[in-house]
């Protein structure tokens, strides 16, 4: 298995060669055989539904080999540079030399004990140190797994069974009390998916009407700080007032904001401390790190401290691997000596005023926009009637795919250098010069092959 990795790795380390940057590429023929066998013995042919085949045009490389910094290369040796990465994991960089280095000097001495290594310390006091609004924190693998951790804890702690959802925001947990929400609830019971209510973003009202229709029965209020809207001025401070005012416990899932909106996280940023928060993602860099933190009152309930009934609080077998935490202390050490999170913004920023450049010059306004902060911007695609379409967002990636950019959304990371994002407008407004005859002239003379779909869909 070893073996056949390492030779597909090599086999893709040969050159690409498209014209002018010799990034990107239109052959993926070694890719498309190796999904012919991923479909035969993995459902979807990936691990996770958001790389899956239905996510990107037909046009584009079924699998990546190899990353360095923010570009990568895909099975048939096309290099790319990418936006994304690792669904936003990927903060510094792929292979990023001080946090690869110090998961590998973690290996030799054993990755996982009969009890507990001196590192899950260390690596708590940093975590502690940068997020000083929480008291303490557990680490567990996946964000679902803490998100789902924090709920646990606010159910217990107020015995009540309902689960509050901000309903603009579209993803906090695998588990069935988040799943059991969407467009694709099969195999999860009616009552659970009763547990979970919502209420809307930056709407107060909606909170109190939420809070009345479902009287002492609210646990928790979870939702991101922000996303691609900021708070409204008040509107947290209001929300945390109103969680408690009623008796429910404010969680924030920091998944995206952790390490990306402010290495304090947007807790920091917007100065409101929720009670429980949820971190992951970005934390390591890419290896599996999640923690849940939070005031002592409420994570000690998971402890051998409390004289209240003690909570079953995240005891996984995987959750401290040594060689992780590795790299998460590793990486959280470049976010406490250098400017991250203020590079993130400088370079979505750059990304943005370059795109919007052209958006203008192509008279594009209404039909193409970068949405959200600078640090994690998305963008919407709509048809020439200014409905959102996902035929226009299937071949904006395809066409910007075929130049060297892949980017389900435009989310910089510490490595894009400003060569990386001027060669990304570049290629943006050479696949927005597409976009628009395709407006005019309609999308299936441009688009080759099908468009993408939701996640959320109830049929394939
Ligand atoms: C906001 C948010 N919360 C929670 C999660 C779940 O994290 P994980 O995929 O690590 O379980 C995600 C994943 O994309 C997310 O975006």
């Amino acid at each position: 298995m070893v073996e056949k990795s390492a030779s597909l790795a090599s086999e893709a380390a040969a050159p690409a060669g498209s014209a002018g940057t010799g990034l990107g590429g239109t052959h993926f023929e070694r890719g498309r055989q190796l999904a012919q066998r991923a479909h035969q013995i993995i459902p979807g042919g990936a691990h996770t539904y958001a790389k899956g085949d239905d996510q990107f045009p037909e046009q584009a490389p079924p699998f990546i080999v190899r990353g360095k910094g923010c570009h990568a290369w895909d099975l048939d040796g096309n290099e790319f540079i990418e936006y994304n990465m690792g669904l936003r994991a990927v903060t510094l960089g792929h292979a990023y030399e001080p946090v690869i280095r110090a998961a590998a000097e973690a290996l030799p001495f054993g990755t996982n004990f009969t009890r507990p290594a001196p590192i899950e310390v260390e690596c708590a006091e940093r975590f502690l140190e940068l997020i000083p609004t929480a008291q303490m924190v557990k680490y567990c693998k996946d964000g679902s797994t803490a998100v789902d951790a924090a709920v646990r804890l606010a159910r217990a702690h107020t015995g009540r069974d309902k689960i509050a959802i901000c309903g603009d925001h579209p993803f906090f947990s695998t588990s069935d009390w988040f799943i059991g929400t969407t467009g694709m609830p099969a195999g999860i019971p009616r009552w659970i998916r009763d547990a979970t209510v919502r209420f809307r973003y930056n709407d107060l009202a909606s909170v109190e009407a939420m809070f009345d229709a479902h009287p002492d029965q609210i646990a928790c209020v979870i939702l991101e700080a922000a996303r691609t809207v900021e708070p409204a001025p008040g509107f947290l401070e209001g929300l945390k007032a109103l969680c408690h005012r009623r008796g429910a416990v404010l969680v924030f899932d920091e998944m995206i904001t952790g390490f990306r909106w402010h290495r304090s996280g947007a807790q920091h940023i917007y100065g409101v401390t929720p009670d429980l928060s949820a971190f992951g993602k970005a934390i390591a860099n890419g290896f599996g790190v999640s923690a849940v933190a939070g005031t002592r009152e409420l994570m000690e309930l998971g402890g051998l401290k409390t004289s209240r009934e003690r909570v079953f609080l995240l005891s996984t077998t995987h959750g401290a691997e040594t060689h992780a935490l590795a790299a998460a202390i590793a990486t959280m050490k470049v976010y406490r000596d250098e400017d991250v999170t203020g590079h993130l913004h400088r370079q979505g920023r750059r990304l943005r005023d370059g795109i919007s450049k052209i958006v203008a010059e192509l008279k594009l306004e209404g039909y193409f926009d970068c949405i959200g902060r600078d640090c994690c911007l998305l963008f919407g695609t709509n048809d020439a009637d200014r409905k959102p379409s996902q035929p226009m967002r299937t071949l904006f990636m395809q066409e910007t795919i075929r130049r060297g950019v892949i980017a389900p959304a435009l989310v910089v990371s510490y490595s894009h250098t400003d060569r990386d994002i001027d060669l990304t407008i570049e290629i943006v407004g050479e696949a927005l010069a597409v976009y628009r005859k395709a407006l005019e002239e309609g999308v299936g003379k441009y688009l080759q092959g099908r468009p993408v779909k939701p996640v959320f869909r109830p049929f394939a």
